[in-house]
């Protein structure tokens, strides 16, 4: 049984679906997934509980799925618009387009910023919630506007960007926010500039990170510039710990690979045992980037024997 209206039903596709081939760490069991392709339907998609889906790159689901339905915005979501300005651009793009896209667009455009975001997997509304970045630049940093449907509404609406109190790794907006959209301005920069920036960012993460690995990119945000946590993490001598087949990552300390068919109670323990040496050996408190669905936040606190 579904919440929603036969209509609804008929404009947009339901499916029963394993959640973790949509996500990159590939770990979670089952839930309903609604494609939305009908703007007409979200004031009714609104009116229940629902878990919002983007790439699945900062995911971690549990080996159950999740009870709610998850929903995914859809092809009409994924729409681009370029209004010209004095010294650049204003781009309109809607969530459900792929970050990696947008950044090639507007590199042949001679478009200046997301450039900075090059090698980052994300589609738009996944990075505006995580405001997703590199060491150079945030989403949020490029944003003049976002349209959401903030909780408790139904109805969509525009934020300016000095409604959202965006900060590292977060947009600022409360929790179950929906992101449809967002508009970035944009400076002109030269196309071939910008693609050496690109190349470089994507060449160095190539060297430092997993990539060709099962992760959720980052585990932990860093507790501060200074101090990030893979580097922590690699002091403690923890890279390549293992619990089942989740490991923390031999290439990047701040990386969990599902590399032999890991479930999501693996890298919750594996999760646990890096909290509890890092609180044990440098007092600090590592905070989990990744989101999770469909797990209990008890799983992820470490206990005595976590440091065994
Ligand atoms: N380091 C180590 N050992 C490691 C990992 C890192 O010593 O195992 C050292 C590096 O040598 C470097 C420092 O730690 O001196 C920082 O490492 P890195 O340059 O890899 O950056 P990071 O802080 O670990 C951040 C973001 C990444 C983003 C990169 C590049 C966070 C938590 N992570 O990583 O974002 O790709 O900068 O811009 O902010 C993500 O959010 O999922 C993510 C991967």
């Amino acid at each position: 049984m579904t919440p929603w209206s036969a209509g609804l039903l008929s404009r947009n596709i339901m499916e029963e679906v394993a959640l973790g081939r949509l996500t990159t760490m590939r770990i979670g069991g089952s839930a309903a997934l609604l494609t939305v392709n009908s703007r007409e339907d979200l004031a009714e998609i609104r009116q229940c509980d629902g878990r919002y889906l983007g790439r699945g790159a900062n995911l971690l689901i549990g080996d159950e799925g999740v009870q709610e339905p998850v929903i995914r915005l859809g092809e009409a979501f994924a729409q681009r618009t370029v209004t010209a300005t004095a010294d650049g651009a204003v781009l309109q793009v809607g969530a459900a387009y792929d970050l990696g896209k947008l950044i090639g667009f507007c590199i042949d455009a001679g478009l200046a910023g997301p450039e900075g975001l090059a090698g980052v997997p994300a589609s738009i509304g996944g990075a505006l919630a995580m405001n997703a970045g590199t060491a150079t630049v945030w989403l949020f940093d490029l944003v003049q506007r976002v349209e959401v449907v903030l909780p408790g509404e139904q109805q969509p609406r525009w934020l300016e960007r000095s409604e959202c109190p965006a900060h590292y790794r977060r947009s600022g907006l409360p929790p179950g926010t929906w992101f449809l959209a967002c508009e970035l301005a944009l400076k002109s920069g030269d196309p071939a500039t910008l693609k050496q920036t690109a190349t470089r960012l994507k060449q160095a993460k190539a060297a430092s990170q997993p990539l060709a690995q099962r992760s959720a990119g980052c585990i932990f945000t860093n507790p501060k510039p200074e101090i990030p946590a893979g580097r922590l993490i690699d002091e403690l001598g923890l890279k390549g710990l293992r619990v089942g087949g989740a490991m923390v990552s031999p290439i990047h300390g701040n990386f969990i690979v599902n590399d032999h068919g890991a479930s999501a109670a693996d890298v919750a323990a594996l999760i646990r045992r890096i909290r509890a040496r890092v609180k044990a050996e440098r007092g600090i408190e590592l905070t989990m980037e990744v989101q999770t669905w469909g797990l209990d936040p008890e799983q992820f606190i470490p206990g005595p024997g976590d440091l065994g």
